[in-house]
């Protein structure tokens, strides 16, 4: 039984290295609650998308665990053993930096494959639930598109898109539009922010500050493998407690300016 103030994921003691040498996650602690839209910031190299791709089952883990909607998710003991439940994994969505679409599928096929490969879902059901996330986006003239076809912000919204199709519990966005000309990000991240005001739980991970005032309810700083400060968006980004978040803050915004 899941009571209604128990957390949506709870992370405790997650470290994470690759080959043993490179430490990348050290102790991480991070508690989400249903409702909450988190964006992780942090320096580059300092493991955000190592968080992400963990949350996502992607990687082994050294130590630590994961617990999902009351549910154990990802553990290991430090013996070199990770257990991952496919089950809550397939309850997540991930959309990556770089598009990950399939080139030799048009934009439907590229929605359906999954919910007919993973749940045995019918090709006009699944293409009927793939229309009515193309028209929400605005991408139902591109239906029968190739990715080679559609534009950066067109690719990332498919790929949003066909993340849905498995109604996820929770999304982890991964800089998704550090790739873009400047003119696209906006209709990228306006499909986010729908899906936000629809209280989809989510992980965002941005350079972007506008975006992440907006969409965030709580932000993380991670530095070195640890929360160095988490909190509301308006103190994390706008009166951080600790130097090394207020240091990274303005060194980003001066970037930016
Ligand atoms: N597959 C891998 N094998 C070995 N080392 C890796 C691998 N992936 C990432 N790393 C290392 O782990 C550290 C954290 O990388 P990660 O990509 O998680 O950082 P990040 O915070 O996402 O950085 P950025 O802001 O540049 O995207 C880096 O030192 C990186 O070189
Ligand atoms: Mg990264």
């Amino acid at each position: 039984m899941m009571s209604a103030a128990a957390p949506l994921v709870r992370i405790e003691g997650l470290h994470k290295s690759y080959g043993g040498v490179v430490k990348v996650l050290q102790g991480l602690d991070i508690e989400m609650k249903a409702g909450d839209r988190v964006v992780v910031i942090g320096p580059s190299g300092g493991g955000k998308s190592t968080l992400l791709r963990v949350l996502m089952g992607l990687e082994q883990i050294d130590r630590g665990s994961v617990v999902f909607g009351g549910k154990p998710y990802i553990s290991a003991d430090g013996s070199g053993k990770t257990t991952i439940d496919p089950k809550v994994r397939r309850s997540i969505g991930m959309v990556f930096q770089h598009y990950t679409l399939f080139p030799h599928l048009d934009v439907i096929g590229n929605l359906v494959l999954a919910p007919m490969k993973v749940r045995g879902e019918g090709k006009a059901d699944a293409a009927a639930r793939a229309m009515g996330l193309l028209t929400r986006f605005g991408l139902a003239q591109k239906a029968n598109a190739y990715p080679a076809q559609l534009s950066g912000g067109q690719k990332q919204r498919v790929a949003i898109a066909r993340a849905l199709m498995l109604d996820p519990k929770l999304m982890l966005f991964d800089e998704v539009t550090s790739a873009l000309d400047p003119e696209l990000v906006a209709e990228v991240e306006q499909v986010i922010l729908q899906l936000a005001q629809q209280q989809m739980p989510m992980v965002i991970v941005t350079h972007d500050m506008w975006f992440a005032r907006n969409i965030a309810s709580r932000v993380i700083f991670c530095a070195g493998g640890v929360v160095v400060e988490d909190g509301p968006p308006e103190q994390v980004l706008g009166s951080p407690k600790e130097e090394r978040t207020r240091e990274f803050i303005e060194r980003v915004f001066h970037i930016k300016h």
